[in-house]
């Protein structure tokens, strides 16, 4: 009776010991699925080839035609920096005090670094251009 049950404590023991070997030759083997992961199968990554080609470009900006004439290289230069000069073709024709107020706004409130015979310039060129009368034209 008793070497009965040590056969089977043996049995046991020997087969728990097999079992552990099986399971920790199974995470050397490294066999790692995404699909195991919680059930979250991921996208097979793609296969590259040493010969693929791969191309990038600027984003497309359209920036608008502004109208020709003195001051035009300066709005360009610092209205550019932070938005498009489209915001300046996009506002309905505005009245000489508009635009010194704009470009004031531009510059005081905005921070726009942009010294004073280029604000000169601009205002003079958004004033020429971009006003109720001028665009009457
Ligand atoms: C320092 C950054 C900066 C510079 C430089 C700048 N702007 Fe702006 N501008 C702004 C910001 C910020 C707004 C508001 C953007 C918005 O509401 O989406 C704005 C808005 C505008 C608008 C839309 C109307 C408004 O008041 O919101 C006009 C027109 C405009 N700018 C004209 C100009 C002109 C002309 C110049 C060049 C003299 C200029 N900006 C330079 C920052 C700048």
């Amino acid at each position: 009776m008793k070497t009965k049950w040590t056969a089977i404590i043996l049995l046991f023991c020997a087969f728990l010991a097999l079992a552990g070997a099986g399971v920790y030759a199974e995470l050397r083997k490294g066999n790692y699925q995404a699909a195991t992961l919680g059930q979250v199968r991921q996208a097979a990554p793609d296969k590259m080839s040493a010969d693929s080609q791969f191309g990038g470009s600027f984003y497309p900006l359209y920036p608008p035609e502004l109208a020709p004439g003195e001051g035009k290289a300066e709005v360009e230069g610092y209205c550019n920096v932070c938005h498009s000069t489209r915001y300046i073709t996009m506002q309905p024709p505005l009245p000489a005090a508009a635009w010194d107020a704009e470009v004031a706004k531009m510059k005081k409130t905005f921070g726009a670094t942009i010294p004073d015979d280029a604000t000169s310039k601009i205002l003079g060129y958004l004033q020429t251009h971009y006003t109720p009368e001028s665009s009457k034209e």
